[in-house]
């Protein structure tokens, strides 16, 4: 049992080096420093004790030495990305996330945290972290009768770019027909279920091995698709915009497939989107904060009466934590990629 005022060993995982190509284990190493479990005299800093770490794809963008799509800066190898993070929420972000820990508070001399609280937020991958910059990092969880480790997932980030996917961007209605990929991902299988609860006809896509796209989704989508939503692209693209009905929607979370290659894979059937009037944007969580109060009040009474299920693929140990970073790549996990490195 470890107390405020003690001197206690500090896990860290470190990137060796920039990432090139498609992120690998052995860009990362473990190594022990120690921590004072104290915020210094004065400091309005928090120190939190970390408990659940959120694997995202979105993490790979900040691994490369390349100014990556959103020009962020990227970490010094050596370090474990925290002050990144810290630069990226200073300079552009309302509230950014990408390298989310759930964590409980043991000493704060902030105002708005006390020892005790559960926060979630951006924290370094350590095992005990000195926050002295709170703003758009940390939020105080209010709601601590559902499992904690939702904050990483369908509670937090993941959770809220379902949300405003959903019913700010690709907004489809009741009937309508529905095709999600990577929909046993993090921010796929709550978009399904949201569908499903609207009404919707829903169809999901797992795994990346379908051999003829096209003729899937013709036998699941006789009648064509209404929105789509995004999370792979290349051939899964292509196949979809040939089976888009008139006036669809295509809402671009991301990705995944294009995030380690050099040179993204171009899309034969752009001419879709002209012929069926389709339209098609993109977004990105980071714009949806506002309605974060919302989100919850929609989402937590069904995870309470469980009509709202978040399968969530947890492994043990900051050790485990490269692992499960570089399978998001490879398909390795299935749910919400979740890294336990100490329990509440
Ligand atoms: N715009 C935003 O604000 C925002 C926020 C969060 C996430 N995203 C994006 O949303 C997408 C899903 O993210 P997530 O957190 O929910 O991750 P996730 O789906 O939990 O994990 C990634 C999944 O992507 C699929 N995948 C991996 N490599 C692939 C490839 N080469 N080709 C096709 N599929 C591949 C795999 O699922 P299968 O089993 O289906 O192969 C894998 O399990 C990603 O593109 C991510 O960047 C965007």
């Amino acid at each position: 049992m470890v107390r405020v005022g003690d001197e206690v060993s500090n896990k860290q995982l470190i990137f060796r080096d920039y990432v090139i190509g498609s992120p690998k284990e052995s860009d990362m190493y473990l190594t022990t420093g120690t921590i004072k479990l104290k915020v210094p005299e004065g400091s309005n800093a928090v120190l939190v004790k970390n408990l659940y770490l959120s694997c995202d794809p979105l993490m790979q963008f900040f691994m490369r030495k390349a100014e990556g799509p959103n020009g962020y800066l990227y970490y010094n190898p050596g370090s474990n990305l925290f002050q990144t993070m810290l630069y990226a929420c200073d300079s552009e972000l309302v509230i950014c996330n990408f390298w989310v820990w759930v964590a409980k508070v043991l000493d704060s001399g902030h105002p708005e945290f006390k020892a005790g609280d559960f926060v979630w937020g951006i924290i370094g991958w350590e095992e005990y972290s000195l926050i002295t910059k709170t703003t758009d990092t940390l939020i105080k969880i209010q709601h601590t009768d559902v499992p904690l480790s939702y904050y990483t997932g369908i509670l937090g980030m993941s959770g809220m770019t379902s949300y405003a996917g959903f019913y700010e961007v690709g907004t489809p209605k009741k009937g309508e027909y529905v095709f999600i990929s990577a929909a046993s991902g993090a921010v796929g299988q709550l978009i399904g279920q949201i569908a499903k609860l609207e009404g919707c006809y829903v169809v999901g896509s797992v795994g990346s091995k379908q051999k003829d796209l096209n003729a899937a989704l013709k036998r699941y989508f006789p009648e064509g698709i209404d929105v789509y939503f995004e999370h792979v692209g290349d051939k899964m693209l292509d196949s979809v915009l040939l089976n888009m009905r008139h006036h669809g929607r295509i809402a671009v979370c991301g990705m995944i497939s294009q995030y380690n290659l050099d040179e993204h894979k171009g899309i034969k059937n752009l001419l879709h989107i002209g012929f069926k009037w389709i339209q098609m944007k993109g977004y990105t969580h980071r714009n949806y904060y506002h309605l974060y109060p919302k989100f919850l009040d929609l989402v937590l009474p069904y995870i309470k009466e469980k009509k709202m299920v978040y399968v969530e693929d947890i492994v043990e140990g900051l050790e485990s934590g490269p692992a499960a970073l570089v399978g998001l790549f490879s398909s390795r996990n299935f749910g919400k990629q979740v890294v336990v490195v100490a329990h509440e």
